[in-house]
């Protein structure tokens, strides 16, 4: 039996995720910790706004877990720290590899000794390549085209092993594109540097940068521009309190897509873009980026039924209505503060 609230070890909860992921748990009713390296996260957020423990630590410090393992009574970890670059994951492997899967094997150790056996991963619809089906189901083959997607698949290989051998049992969530802000304007996408497309169309509204770039516009897509799913960052967070949940009610480990099952293209984004934020959004247009496949939008089907997953924000207009209202907050109209 599970004593209550329980308490959570979240990594990476000062970053874009995981820090939404704090506040749903929060509202759930459960106890909080964040570690953090702060390589990318923002304290901020973690002591003014969700004011929980920061932790500020790395998940390859083993000591530092031991002590954080025999200071704190966790019922289980949500492991959202990684590098997640998959461009700087082409060029620097080596910092990935170590990062996102020594990190995470470091993690999974320091847990097996303390006795820890719930594990909810931040994985990726990365691992599973270049799709020969869309909406791409759990049971696709998964071979990743970059070092990012395969240091998640490895973690994936990782926890079915620790299951087996240790009763370590987890919940992978394979995400795609993660997007929008709390509802409330609490928190929100702050990523430096930005690859996203919605943030980024959202800097060129606010007139940080020129122009956003398209990279494509010959796809065999109705406009030509690659089609993405964008999950509301608020509808992953409830996900994963409702895998924790699934977990600690004894459930087997597993994964699951988070998508929203609908896909958008890089042209509906910017004109949706343009229709909420009133500003003219201006678009340059390139060749195709190497790696990039025409359409990639998940089944979430095994997250509704199995775990009762109920997106509420599914609307690219409400998901950029959110996004847009922190990003005014966050950063501010340029015009605003240049003078
Ligand atoms: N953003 C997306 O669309 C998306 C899609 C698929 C998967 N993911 C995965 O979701 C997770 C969260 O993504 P995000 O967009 O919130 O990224 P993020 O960079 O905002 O958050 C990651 C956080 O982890 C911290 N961190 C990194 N390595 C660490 C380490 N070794 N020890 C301690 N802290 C560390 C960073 O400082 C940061 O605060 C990542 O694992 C990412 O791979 C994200």
């Amino acid at each position: 039996m599970v004593k209550q609230p329980a308490k959570i070890l979240v990594t990476g909860g000062a970053g874009y995720i995981g820090s939404h992921a704090v506040l749903a748990l929060q509202q759930a009713g459960y106890e909080v910790v964040v570690l953090d390296n702060l390589v990318y996260g923002h304290a901020d957020l973690v002591k003014e706004v969700l004011q929980v423990e920061l932790v500020v630590g790395d998940t390859n410090d083993r000591a530092l877990l031991d002590q954080l393992f025999q200071t704190h009574d966790f019922a289980a970890v949500m492991h959202f720290a990684a590098y997640a670059y998959v461009g700087e994951s082409v060029s620097h492997p080596d910092k990935y590899y170590r990062n996102n899967v020594l990190g995470t094997l470091t993690l999974l150790e320091a847990m097996v000794a303390a006795n820890i056996k719930q594990f909810v991963f931040s994985s990726t619809c990365a691992t599973y390549g270049v799709p020969a089906e869309v909406p791409i189901p759990e049971n696709h083959p998964q071979s990743p085209i970059n070092p990012y997607g395969a240091t998640k698949l490895m973690v994936e290989r990782i926890l079915a092993d620790f299951d087996r051998a240790y009763d370590l049992r987890s919940v992978a969530f394979r995400y795609f594109n993660a997007a929008g802000a709390d509802p409330q304007g609490r928190l929100g996408e702050d990523h430096q540097p930005e690859t996203h497309l919605i943030p980024l169309v959202l800097m060129t509204a606010l007139g940080r940068q020129p122009s956003v770039s398209i990279f494509g516009t010959d796809y065999p897509t109705p406009d030509g521009t690659c089609i993405r799913d964008y999950i509301h960052v608020s509808d992953l967070a409830d996900a994963h309190v409702l895998g924790l949940e699934y977990l600690l009610q004894g459930g087997a480990s597993d994964r699951f897509n988070l998508g929203n099952g609908n896909g958008f293209s890089v042209r509906e984004v910017i004109e949706t873009a343009r229709a909420v934020t009133g500003q003219p959004i201006p678009a340059e247009e390139h060749d195709r980026r190497p790696g990039d496949p025409p359409a990639l939008v998940g089944s979430s089907d095994r997250a509704r039924t199995l775990l009762g997953w109920q997106p509420k924000y599914a609307d690219l207009k409400q998901i950029l209505t959110h996004a847009w209202a922190w990003h005014q907050s966050r950063h501010g109209l340029a015009s605003s503060v240049t003078p």
